[in-house]
């Protein structure tokens, strides 16, 4: 891995990823909507950003050119449809062979077996409901955008955060396939974590095509089912494949 595009940079995800992304000493390009440059002003010349919106083709082609790798933060706000305009201009314009890794939350459902707390199901209704009413946000559209991924040919990882909070990095969260896992009960990561998860997805053959559901790797409920493996890579064995 040497050259990566981060789409979606100047938000708190993104600008945890292209922190990890250059202290791996990769040459990182990002995309952002250009009213959010200045966020990134800390960076100065060591990305290299192609501001615009990131379901626009035009500016995404330019971005992944040379990228081995594409980050992509998929988000559900508006509802034209951004998450999955977003991520089809990557699925069909980074380079072939690229490792293309998504961001989303435990509410997308790969493949139906993940199993929701009560309290989980609930948010998500009426946060969907809301959003829609109001127009602010789709979750179908996030939904769609994944749905897409997970059909495609492509050497894709959507990884699936739980919910976040910001504070000092704990290293590489744990992971299980589906959520409902006895490790996965915590349900927090600190969003530096979740970057560094994202990062260490690009060179991880055990992530190519999975869903992974993270958690931080110090919650209660990660360590009371840690592993000796786990202690050392942050995943855990899959235990509900
Ligand atoms: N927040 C959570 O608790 C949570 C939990 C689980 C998973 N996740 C996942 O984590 C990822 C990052 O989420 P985050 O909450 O931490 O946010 P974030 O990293 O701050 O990212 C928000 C992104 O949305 C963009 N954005 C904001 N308003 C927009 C609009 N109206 N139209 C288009 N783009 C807009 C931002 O771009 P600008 O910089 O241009 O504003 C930024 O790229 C997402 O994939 C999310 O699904 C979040």
């Amino acid at each position: 891995m040497k050259r990566i595009c981060i789409i979606g940079i100047s938000g708190k995800l993104g600008q945890y990823m292209a922190e990890h992304a250059l202290a791996r000493g990769y040459e990182v390009t990002g995309v952002c909507r250009p009213e959010s440059v200045a966020k990134l002003a800390r960076f100065g010349d060591r990305i290299r950003l192609f501001p615009g919106r990131t379901n626009d083709r035009a500016v995404i082609a330019e971005a992944v050119k040379g990228c081995d790798g594409v980050l992509t933060v998929l988000v559900p706000w508006g509802v034209e449809g951004y998450a999955t305009g977003t991520a089809q201009a990557v699925l069909d314009l980074a380079e072939p062979g690229a490792r293309l890794v998504f961001s989303c939350g435990w509410h997308i459902s790969r493949d139906g077996k993940d199993r929701y707390t009560w309290r989980l199901r609930a948010l998500v209704a009426v946060f969907g409901l809301v959003a829609r009413w109001l127009r602010f946000a789709d979750l179908d559209d996030q939904v769609e955008a994944t749905r897409r991924i997970f059909a495609s040919e492509r050497d894709w990882t959507v990884v699936r955060g739980s919910d976040l909070e910001e504070g000092p990095g704990e290293g590489l969260p744990v992971w299980a396939r589906h959520v409902g896992a006895p490790e996965l009960a915590s349900n927090r990561t600190r969003r530096s974590d979740f970057a560094l998860f994202m990062v260490h997805a690009l060179t991880d053959p055990a992530l190519s095509r999975e869903a992974p559901a993270i958690v931080g790797r110090n919650t209660t409920s990660a360590r009371a089912h840690a592993t000796p493996a786990a202690a050392n890579t942050g995943a855990l064995p899959p235990q509900d494949a």
